[in-house]
């Protein structure tokens, strides 16, 4: 409760406002049939009595839209701002997210979170402030204005509430499960939508749109199947409702015309009493509806909770030298073992001790699946370790701020990403203040200079979301740019060439020697050409470190190096054989 008040709390204006302006409708709603029974009564007697009630009709009227405009206008308005809050505040908190508790939530559902669900509390503020006064106003007022009208008449009402009220009850409860079996299945149909859109050239490259047609359209029908179940307990509802009411209306005709008859009730007084008994039972109505808006509501404020709650697992609020920044680059692993679930006997990362000194450059090669990503990924703290400790420096990582930490290491993913924007854009992701000729100059060194000049508009050129209209090769040139442009002290390119040539590759290194010196650099490959000319090549096998060394003593101590340069080097002998 108190998390929510926290957004009430900026717009409280508007949140009292618009349930006082409803008040004024409220008043309006039950005062009309008073009037309008005067009216009636005195149609045949003083003309005099007429006339005023007709005119407190026509000011009731235009308070009531007053009322109306005014509750609907700062109900809108409180809710709208309320929602606005919450998703900036979610939003925020999935920045703050670790990979790990994104893992957790799954991008799909945290999509459904930050719209469907916040849309859902926004609708539930809306209404609340709208019926929370006018369904219970109307009710209270109806049903005082009909007991003093006529209290033997009002009998009628005490059979026939209850008999609603428990009907209502029943249909709710009913209705409730259904309606969250509902929200499950939109959550599962915007999962289909999301992983379909963002990956649509997959689908489109393997042919796949028939069978991804049929898995949205499972994920459709499953939804319209749970929709239709709920919804077919709120078809009876009305129905039901104006059998309630006409049943009631029946009654009162039928007592109330005997009373009028003996003469103990003017016909004026009988209509009334029928619009009133219309406004008690349909704002009993309206309470239940309020009340399935609300437990809706609640759910997806529960869901909303869940990511406002989340602790992101990798933060800085124990580290020891917050303001202390990467200096050299040294980086120690020690005993370092590391698994994604934690309770999986093997370990991804099993006891691993490394040294890799400061402004050195380290190859790291291996099989697929051994464990390199997850390696590198411990020195800025995507994931933290389980046993043992990362250092750079001689201090854990653990121990500077994730700032400080992240800019001295820059990162270039195995799997990443451009944002839609021009490549001018994308690039000063690395340095936001970076100039042009800055900008320019450490594309060049990622041989991202060249291509980039030939396109039309250089570097105002708009990339894609993803990065789809460049190629492969130019993507990861332009993500190392992006990365050097940190000027980081550790940079570590996890696969980061391997859609580039090996002469580019060549020409990119190259760079990185002579105008990077003293940063430490990891390069993890899959070609044993690209970490040929390194100081120390570290091999790794099913999680742990196999051998240590340059490229010619692992030729001489290492089965599983020579083995992958062999095989790599037989290929390209074989190519050269065919392309002669
Ligand atoms: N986010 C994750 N959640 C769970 N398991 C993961 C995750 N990422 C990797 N793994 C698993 O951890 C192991 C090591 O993966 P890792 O990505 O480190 O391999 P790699 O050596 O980088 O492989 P490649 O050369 O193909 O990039 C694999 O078995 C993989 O299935
Ligand atoms: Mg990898």
């Amino acid at each position: 409760m108190k998390r929510w008040l926290k957004y009430v709390k900026p717009y409280l204006p508007y949140f009292i406002l618009g349930p006082l302006c409803m008040i004024l409708e409220v008043v309006g709603e039950v005062l009309m049939p008073k009037f309008l029974a005067e009216v009636i009564n005195g149609a045949d007697s003083d003309i005099g009595i007429s006339v005023t009630s007709m005119v407190l009709m026509i000011l009731t009227a235009l308070m009531m839209m007053a009322g109306g405009i005014g509750g609907a206008y700062f109900g809108a308005k409180a809710a709208v701002n309320f929602a606005t809050d919450l998703r900036r505040d979610t939003f925020a908190k999935i920045q703050e997210f670790s990979f790990a508790n994104i893992d957790k939530f799954r991008t799909g559902s945290l999509v459904t979170r930050l719209t469907n669900d916040v849309t859902q509390m926004q609708n539930f503020v809306n209404m609340l402030l709208r019926m929370a006064l006018r369904s219970p106003g109307m009710l209270i007022g109806g049903l005082i204005m009909a007991i003093s009208m006529q209290p033997s008449l009002s009998l009628v009402l005490a059979v026939t509430v209850p008999m609603l009220l428990i009907t209502i009850a029943i249909l709710i409860a009913l209705a409730f499960p259904r309606f969250q079996s509902m929200q499950m299945r939109v959550d599962a149909l915007n999962a289909t939508v999301q992983e379909n859109i963002t990956n649509i050239r997959v689908v489109k490259s393997f042919v796949r749109e028939d069978y991804e047609s049929e898995k949205f359209a499972d994920a459709n029908s499953r939804l319209k199947a749970a929709g239709m179940h709920a919804t077919k307990l709120m078809i009876i509802i009305m129905p039901l409702m104006n059998f309630f009411m006409y049943a009631t209306i029946i009654a009162v005709v039928f007592f109330g015309s005997g009373i009028v008859l003996e003469g103990d009730m003017p016909v004026g007084d009988l209509s009334a009493f029928v619009t009133y008994v219309n406004q008690i039972l349909s704002s009993l109505m309206m309470v239940a509806m309020l009340f399935m808006t609300t437990s809706r509501a609640m759910a997806s404020g529960k869901r909303i909770g869940e990511v406002l709650d989340e602790h992101p697992d990798i933060n800085d609020e124990d580290a020891r030298y917050p303001d202390l920044t990467v200096k050299d680059g040294a980086i120690s692993f020690r005993g370092v073992s590391f698994r994604y679930y934690k309770d999986n006997d093997e370990p991804v990362l099993d006891k691993i001790d490394l040294e890799i000194p400061a402004r050195s450059t380290v190859g790291i090669i291996g099989s697929t699946g051994c464990g390199k990503t997850t390696l590198v990924s411990m020195i800025p703290r995507l994931y933290d370790v389980d046993e043992g400790e990362v250092l750079i420096d001689g201090v854990n990582v653990r121990d500077y701020s994730l700032y400080n930490l992240r800019e001295g290491v820059g990162m270039v993913l195995q799997k990443n990403v451009l944002f839609s924007g021009t490549i001018y854009d994308n690039l000063r992701f690395g340095d936001a203040d970076a100039s042009d000729e800055e900008v320019q100059r450490f594309a060049t060194y990622a041989a991202a200079d060249k291509f980039v000049s030939t396109f039309k508009d250089g570097y105002d050129s708009e990339i894609e979301q993803g990065g789809a209209n460049v190629s492969g090769g130019q993507k990861q040139r332009l993500c190392i740019a992006r990365a050097l442009l940190k000027r980081p002290k550790v940079l570590i390119l996890d696969d980061s060439t391997s859609a580039v040539d090996t002469a580019t590759e060549r020409q990119i290194q190259s760079a990185l020697s002579t105008e990077l010196e003293d940063c430490t650099k990891i390069i993890i490959a899959q070609r044993i050409n690209s970490v040929k000319g390194t100081d120390m090549i570290v091999v790794m096998d099913d999680g742990a470190i196999t051998a240590i060394g340059t490229h010619d003593e692992l030729l001489e101590t290492s089965e599983t190096y020579r083995e992958i340069f062999e095989s790599q080097s037989s290929v390209t002998e074989s190519e050269r054989g065919e392309a002669v």
